[in-house]
């Protein structure tokens, strides 16, 4: 398929919805697997978990589409990037949720007091707290409202939270030793930094031909 037909695709109407629909669908899969009993022996730690990976997932999708849109050359890719956003959002929400609902049994002063006793909780919710500010300035209107530069300088802090998102990975998993899975959203996100760094790098003119 040709770069052109690619980029045609991507800005076919129906494209849109399209994704929408499909990463809709392991939330759908889990709401499922959870009425119909499919959960395993744990139900509650098996949804809070899946829930848990699946904003990891969108996250690196987010942060991949600038490095996918410039390497291809795919502009069309850029018109994903709120939707894609505001699913990290969705997904961290409903995981949030089913911790408050399905291990706090929305409890609020239970909810509160574990904050600052299991410091992986508390780093998940500084990265639900700062999703929540880009979700909330995620339209045009607070993009105008804010202006193109301070929108622009809040929005990086989709790193801080890849960031703690992987720290708070690394603690919930550092109690159980196993980092595998850790340390593979770790190069990946890594790589996705290094990229952006190295990009960076490239497009400040060099000290030598800024004095020539
Ligand atoms: C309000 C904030 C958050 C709370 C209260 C929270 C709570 C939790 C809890 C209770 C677990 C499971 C612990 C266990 O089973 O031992 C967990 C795991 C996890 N959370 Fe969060 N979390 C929050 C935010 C986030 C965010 C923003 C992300 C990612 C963007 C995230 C990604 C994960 C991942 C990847 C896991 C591990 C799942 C696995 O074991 O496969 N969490 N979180």
């Amino acid at each position: 398929m040709s770069r052109a037909a690619v980029q045609r695709a991507l800005l076919h109407p129906l494209a849109k919805p399209l994704v929408f629909v499909v990463w809709l669908l392991p939330f759908a899969w889990l709401a499922w697997a959870a009425v119909a009993d499919r959960l395993g022996a744990n139900p509650a730690e098996a949804l809070i978990r899946s829930l848990g990976d699946w904003s990891l997932r969108a996250l690196v999708l987010v942060l991949l589409v600038t490095p996918l849109r410039v390497t291809l050359g795919l502009p069309a890719l850029a018109r994903f990037r709120r939707m894609l956003g505001l699913f990290v959002f969705f997904y961290a929400s409903m995981h949030w949720l089913a911790y408050v609902w399905f291990d706090m049994g929305f409890d609020w002063t239970e909810v509160l007091a574990d904050i600052p006793k299991r410091p992986f909780i508390l780093v998940g919710t500084a990265a639900w707290l700062l999703l929540l500010a880009l979700a909330a300035t995620s339209f045009n209107r607070a993009i105008r409202l804010l202006g193109a530069a301070r929108w622009q300088t809040l929005h990086r802090a989709v790193y801080v939270i890849a960031g703690l998102a992987l720290l708070h990975f690394f603690w919930m998993r550092a109690g159980k030793n196993d980092f595998n899975e850790v340390a593979v959203y770790a190069a990946i996100l890594g790589a996705l930094m290094a990229w952006r760094l190295w990009r960076r790098r490239r497009a400040q003119p060099s000290r030598v031909s800024s004095r020539i």
